[in-house]
């Protein structure tokens, strides 16, 4: 068995790879001029190979490098292929939001899947039903939310876990419940065509809460900023924030922290500032339910 390190695995396989004892191989990349992209196994492959890539920025390059690396194992002969995906991009776009635009997880997940792979583990999916609507592979999703809840374990006086919206509820109740108090979430409202959002009054009262705002994903920051906001405007205490996938595009730290929150913290799923919390661990406890 190996673990191959692609150029966005972000520490995860060498980590898995010494937490299992399964020798790391890391992959060659580069870019010819035209920028289309070079990948190269420099060794012979056992019968089980294990890839790591982030799909983080550059999303549609790490994607082309995952797969050139999926065909190049193949061509080495390695019998079966197993890829973690710290960071699955383009999972948001999950249905036809309008009429003639596509389902990008589709084309993720189906083409993983055609070019052979037999088994994949992601980190915190935006939505887990795609790995069943699109794969017929093993795919399993990992949660980091027990790691998240114990950083924040014994560091806040009167903790409400709060989801920015009602999709994130899920997450918020997962740290709650390790945190062993309440949670609840905002109601907000996105514009599919102008992108604007209002985050709508909510009914949990915050007053003197320290508060930990929860969501898969930060991007331009402005779901948390709006729920930071909004909460520190209700009385809350303290806000922190945490999240798996920290894209933090556009200053959007700068974003949340103007708002006036105390801390942001992320998973290592994306490299960034605040990636404090790593995903390796757990995700070579799943790794062992399929090797
Ligand atoms: C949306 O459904 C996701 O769960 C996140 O709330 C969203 O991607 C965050 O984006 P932004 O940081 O740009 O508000």
């Amino acid at each position: 068995m190996n673990v191959l390190a692609l150029s966005h695995s972000n520490g995860i396989a060498a980590r898995i790879s010494k937490y299992l004892d399964i020798p790391l191989i890391r992959a060659q990349r580069k870019k010819f001029p035209d920028g289309e992209i070079y990948v190269r196994i420099p060794q012979a492959l056992d019968d089980t190979t294990i890839i790591v890539q982030s799909l983080e920025y550059p999303q549609s390059e790490n994607f082309i490098e995952l797969l050139e690396c999926i065909e190049a194992a193949r061509g080495l002969n390695t019998q079966r292929i197993i890829t973690i995906i710290p960071y699955l991009a383009y999972a948001r776009q999950d249905k036809r939001f309008l009429e003639g635009e596509p389902i990008t997880v589709k084309i993720i997940l189906k083409t993983l899947e055609s070019l052979g792979v037999d088994a994949l583990i992601t980190v915190d999916i935006h939505q887990e039903r795609s790995l069943k609507e699109w794969l017929s592979i093993p795919a399993r999703n990992v949660l980091p939310y027990k790691e998240i809840a114990s950083y924040f374990k014994n560091k806040l006086e009167s903790p409400l876990v709060l989801a920015p919206d009602k999709g994130a509820l899920k997450r918020a109740k997962l740290v709650a419940e390790q945190l062993n108090t309440d949670f609840d979430y905002n109601e907000k409202k996105r514009d599919r065509i102008t992108g604007e959002v209002t985050v709508l009054p909510r009914k949990i009262n915050v007053e003197n809460r320290d508060i930990i705002i929860v969501d898969d994903i930060i991007s331009t920051g402005g779901t948390i900023t709006l729920a930071t906001k909004s909460a520190l405007e209700n009385g809350a205490n303290k806000v922190y924030v945490a999240c798996t996938h920290a894209l933090l595009i556009n200053g959007a730290l700068d974003r949340i922290f103007s708002a006036g929150a105390t801390e942001v913290v992320a998973t290592d799923t994306v490299k960034s500032p605040i990636s404090k919390i790593s995903v390796a661990p757990t995700l070579a406890n799943a790794l062992k339910e399929f090797i």
